[in-house]
């Protein structure tokens, strides 16, 4: 059998483990248990070897492993630092410093260890500013696990209802035991509608609104033009706190992630994954008035932000010498990962002619195939337009090329600084020679 140690593992840890994996939104198949990851690779239990394009849910910005940010974490770890719980510490000062410094909406930070963690923050704290409970949230977007954004993500179109500009959707929790009042607080609306964003705050005393700049959890969505900038207005004229989650987007596309290259500031932001290039660690920035709510010196109006493990050393090291590498030579990595994204879509681009109905939906080194013929605009677009199947076909046949990308259609594809021409060259081939041949396929079936 082709998976048969992977098959082992997992059977063993199903004996204690639910599903037999931790993280149950990690379960893929084909089940292949990884061992090993270097750069742009990864290694299954077999030996097999893969190149990496899931890149873990995104943070690897450098590839695995990178040798300067191993490097530095070593070196916490052998100078003795330790986690204090008490006062505040050299690192935090410097990592914080580094963010800061260089994002000019960013006036101040805090750290926490996951992307979850710090969009539960963000909320919280337009909560406490605004004196308001009201939430604005994207279908197709992903702001983390926990009860204000654990909905509306790929939800079925019956349970939606036709994509109208100016109309709320329903409020589609994607897990069990979300509390039945939640469902009237938070108001889900369609990516680049305007309309409803209006109409929501005409209606509700609404705290804030969280979006992606750029929908990332159902490819790559981006937003039309004028949309950001539309957000923006609109929290300006209803008082409402403007948060980006740009976990993923955030030090991937330029050190100042999308907000920088939109040009639009957010009140509050959001970073994780490539901050610290798979280390755990997630930060929470924005308006210096907002951000001083967490120090506010009457307990009542203070916001409650705590965590044992907050900026913990050894993620802390981690996200400095990641900053510091995506900063050296006037962010020169950002022209390499720009060079190689736009390599690969031009050799796709060439190969696959116009008798396949496709588009390559790419921000710098983040892309998505999608089988359609236009670039999406919201989650309606894809799920009415995608071929999930062909795009599921495809990415299960890739895997057993040696090509790594999570088996599930319309997620996010990550090219890291560690990728190569030759890992591209090869990708793109048998991209297309999967990709023509499952159309073929398809065609022959319908005659
Ligand atoms: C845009 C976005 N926000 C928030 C999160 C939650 O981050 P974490 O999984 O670190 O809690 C994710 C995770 O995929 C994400 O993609």
């Amino acid at each position: 059998m082709k998976y048969s140690q992977s098959a082992e593992i997992l059977e063993k840890n199903r004996r204690f483990i639910p599903g037999g994996v931790v993280s149950t939104n990690r379960a893929a198949n084909p089940e292949i248990v990884f061992v090993k990851g270097q750069g742009a690779y990864i290694w299954s239990a077999e030996g097999a070897r893969y190149i990496d394009y899931h890149a873990a849910f995104a943070p690897h910005i450098l590839g695995h492993n990178d040798p300067a940010v191993n490097e530095a974490v070593c070196r916490v770890i052998q100078e003795g630092a330790s986690l204090y719980g008490s006062g505040t510490t050299v690192l935090e000062g410097r990592l914080a410093d580094l963010i800061c410094s260089h994002i000019p909406f960013v006036d101040s930070v805090q750290f926490l260890n996951t992307g979850s963690e710090a969009t539960y923050q963000a909320l919280r704290l337009a909560r406490a500013a605004t004196g308001r409970d009201h939430l604005i949230v994207m279908q197709g977007g992903y702001n983390g696990w926990h009860n204000d954004v654990a909905c509306n993500l790929m939800t079925p179109l019956e349970q939606l209802g036709p994509r109208q500009n100016g109309v709320e959707l329903p409020f589609c929790p994607i897990s069990a035991g979300i509390p039945k009042g939640h469902s009237e607080l938070i108001h889900p609306v369609s990516f680049n509608d305007l309309q409803s964003v209006r109409g929501i705050c005409e209606k509700y005393s609404v705290a804030g609104l969280i979006t992606e700049p750029v929908l990332q959890n159902i490819g790559v969505v981006p937003p039309l033009p004028g949309y950001l900038e539309g957000l923006r207005a609109l929290a300006d004229e209803f008082g409402f706190v403007l948060i980006f989650d740009e976990v993923k987007t955030g030090f991937r596309h330029g050190f100042g992630g999308y907000s920088a290259i939109a040009n639009v500031s957010p009140d509050v932001v959001v970073y994780g994954k490539a901050l610290a290039n798979g280390y755990p660690i997630a930060a929470i920035g924005g308006r210096a008035d907002l951000m001083d709510l967490f120090v506010h010196p009457n307990a009542s109006e203070r916001v409650l932000l705590a965590g044992t493990y907050n900026a913990h050393p050894v993620p802390t090291a981690a996200a400095i010498a990641t900053l510091e590498r995506l900063l050296e030579n006037d962010g020169k990595v950002y022209g390499q990962l720009e060079e190689m994204g736009a390599y690969l879509e031009n050799c796709l681009v060439q190969e696959l002619d116009e008798s396949t109905p496709w588009q390559i939906s790419r921000i710098g080194s983040a892309f998505c195939l999608y089988f359609m013929d236009h670039i999406p605009q919201d989650w309606h677009d894809v799920a009415a337009n995608h071929d999930f199947e062909l795009d599921t076909a495809l990415r299960r046949r890739l895997i057993e090329d040696g090509i790594y990308v999570f088996p599930l259609g319309a997620k996010q594809w990550s090219l890291s600084a560690a990728h190569t021409r030759e890992d591209i060259d090869q990708t793109v081939s048998a991209l297309v020679r999967h990709a023509k041949d499952l159309i073929e396929q398809r065609s022959a079936a319908r005659v």
